[in-house]
């Protein structure tokens, strides 16, 4: 098994992904949005990568069956149902419901990945169900943090740092990439404190700075979530 890392989404085109095992991360906070709303009992996740289309897409948003949720700048839509903070996705909103969500980068990311043969969905939340997925399935693996507005962010990759020591763990004869060895190295010195690290990123410091202090809390939890979401053909479920 091969493992890569691609450190932003501009590392690759559409095409690349092509019949590839593809996991997304976006730490803060679309990866965790999806895998906490799903693990409340979401129906699906639809990631868009534009608000426009979400808003067509979500006809019947007001019907009690669809959400719409996403953020701009880390604030919630003008319109939308929601914005991107895990903790609003609960399941007291979330049962039952499709949930059609844009964010700057992390769903951007996902629908880049749409010509892989599978995409999973990756946060510190589900990580070891993530890793213990891929050791079972026994393909090469393509890991895409999505990063901030197409440049380096080290949660996504402290986090997939992660995932591949977990998947090492597991499976002795990985073979990892220059990306995968260098995200592997900012896992050990940064991964210890992970509230640490995600309060001292750039996303970070601008999530509180907007008041989601609570949501860095959140999302710093390692292994709180046992689920596997996948993106397949347009949609994202357990
Ligand atoms: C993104 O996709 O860029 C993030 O999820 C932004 C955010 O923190 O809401």
């Amino acid at each position: 098994m091969k493992i890569n890392v691609l450190l932003s989404p501009l590392n690759a085109d559409e095409l690349y992904f092509t019949g590839k095992t593809t996991i997304v991360i976006d730490v803060l906070r679309a990866s965790t949005v999806i895998t906490t709303a799903l693990n409340n009992g979401a129906k699906e996740v639809i990631p868009v990568n534009t608000v426009e289309f979400g808003m067509k897409i979500s006809g019947n948003a007001f019907s009690g069956h669809t959400i719409i949720g996403g953020e701009r700048n880390t604030i919630k839509i003008d319109g939308f149902n929601l914005g991107n903070s895990p903790l609003e996705y609960n399941a007291d909103t979330v049962t039952g419901k499709s949930i059609i969500l844009f964010t700057t980068n992390g769903t951007k990311a996902i629908v880049k990945a749409k010509f892989s043969e599978s995409v999973l969905i990756c946060c510190f939340n589900n990580i070891k169900s993530i890793a213990k997925h891929v050791v079972e399935l026994g393909k090469d693996v393509e890991i895409l943090c999505a990063g901030s507005n197409g440049m380096f962010c080290i949660e996504d990759t402290v986090c997939a740092g992660k995932l591949i020591t977990e998947i090492e763990e597991a499976n002795g004869g990985v073979k990892i990439t220059d990306a995968g060895k260098a995200s592997v190295v900012l896992n050990k010195s940064f991964g210890k404190s992970i509230n640490k690290m995600l309060r001292d990123s750039e996303h970070g410091k601008l999530l509180i700075e907007n008041g989601f202090s609570d949501d860095i809390e959140y999302c710093s939890q390692l292994d709180i979530i046992d689920n596997v979401p996948v993106y397949n053909s347009g949609v994202i479920k357990l």
